[in-house]
């Protein structure tokens, strides 16, 4: 049987690292075997292209150079690993994919979402997350812990307005997509968006 595809996004510092190894728990605690990757990434090509996207530059990157260089990396990931394992029946894992794109390319910088719909189809051909965590976290919260990890990258350099219109835009394609998507208040306590992350995730995808 084909594996599932897992995705989960929010704002910078809504703590995705940290529930991706309570999913990673879950699935192991069912006996799924599973992949854990990463967008823009997961393969030695695409997270090339990781760096150029993250890497703050003296020469700006344009907006739809920074929106096709996405894509590029997300056809490479797709063929070369998400893909062949879906079909090997192996679970894959993605910390952030296709939601991102539309939400900080498109609510972010404010290209077209049709553009970014027709990458989409290009791209992956009707594939989309059979399960997408959306991590809610208001925006100031979130980059003070991604001020307090380090340096910052190309995309957390920006103005708190920009990462508000991407926590909206995770919220408006929750609503649009409320089968596909569910939204875990990551404001509360570590333990109780553990709780309700599990419960979430066993309840929608049939697991103990
Ligand atoms: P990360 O910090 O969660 O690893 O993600 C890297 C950055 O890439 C994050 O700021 C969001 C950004 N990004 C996009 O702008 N568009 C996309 O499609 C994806 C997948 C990520």
């Amino acid at each position: 049987m084909r594996g599932k595809f897992i995705t989960i996004e929010g704002v910078e510092g809504v703590g995705k690292s940290t529930n991706i190894a309570h999913l990673k728990h879950l699935l192991e605690s069912n006996g799924i075997d599973y992949a854990i990757t990463r967008e823009p990434g997961g393969t030695p090509l695409a997270e090339k292209i990781r760096g150029l996207l993250l890497a703050v530059d003296d020469e700006p990157l344009s907006v739809l150079a920074e929106l096709l260089l996405v894509f590029a990396a997300r056809a490479q990931h797709l063929e070369r690993f998400i893909k062949p394992q879906l079909d090997a029946g192996i679970w894959v894992l993605c910390d952030r994919f296709t939601d991102a794109t539309f939400a900080y390319q498109g609510a972010g910088r404010g290209l077209d979402a049709k553009t970014i719909a027709t990458l989409q189809e290009l791209v992956q051909n009707g594939l989309r997350p059979d399960l997408t965590i959306i991590l809610d976290l208001d925006p100031v919260v979130g980059m003070q812990r991604a001020t307090e990890r380090g340096a910052l990258d190309r995309f957390e350099l920006e103005q708190i307005e920009f990462f508000r219109r991407v926590r909206q835009c995770y919220l408006n394609i929750a609503a649009r997509e409320p089968n596909r998507c569910a939204v875990i208040d990551a404001s509360r306590s570590l333990a109780e968006v553990e709780k309700s992350l599990l419960s979430t995730v066993r309840q929608r995808l049939d697991l103990k």
